[in-house]
């Protein structure tokens, strides 16, 4: 195991009702640590630039609109294996399927606003790190 960076997102469904607190804790308690956070609001041709890789898929056109419909918290953690990790305490994509005690099993309302975002490999990880970071933003 290595100590990886990963980028998470905490989505628009989740600042809405006030849990960016209680989202983090479970990275913490997971052993991930904050290495650069910031709450913004992407404009739709940012969110259409950062879900580039699923232009083609049908559900597109509504992640694009739901992931700028409100403010989200973007942050990069780092961790032993911190990108297997981070998925593993963000629980399956669709909430129905996520394993007890994961952030989307307690939090999220539907397959879309499913509260969390999280890289899914090393490369993506790097290049969604710095779509929202600057090295001089990641203090490790
Ligand atoms: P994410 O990228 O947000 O961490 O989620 P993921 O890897 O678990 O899922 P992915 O396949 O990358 O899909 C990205 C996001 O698109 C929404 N989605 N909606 N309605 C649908 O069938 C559907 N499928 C995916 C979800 O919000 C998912 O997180
Ligand atoms: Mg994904």
């Amino acid at each position: 195991m290595a100590v990886e960076r990963t980028l998470s997102i905490i989505k628009p469904d989740a600042t809405r009702r006030n849990l960016t607190g209680k989202i983090i804790a479970k990275f913490e308690d997971a052993g991930l640590r904050v290495i650069a956070s910031r709450r913004m609001r992407l404009s739709r041709a940012e969110a259409e630039a950062f879900y580039a890789v699923h232009k083609e898929r049908p559900f597109f056109g509504e992640l694009v609109e739901f992931m700028s419909s409100g403010p989200v918290v973007v942050q990069v953690l780092e961790g032993e294996n911190a990108i297997q990790k981070n998925r593993d305490v963000m629980g399956a994509t669709n909430p129905e399927k996520a394993a007890p005690g994961t952030i989307r099993k307690e939090f999220a309302e539907s397959m879309g606003a499913n509260s969390v975002h999280g890289s899914d490999a090393p490369e993506t990880a790097a290049n969604e790190i710095k779509f929202f970071f600057r090295d001089l933003d990641i203090v490790g």
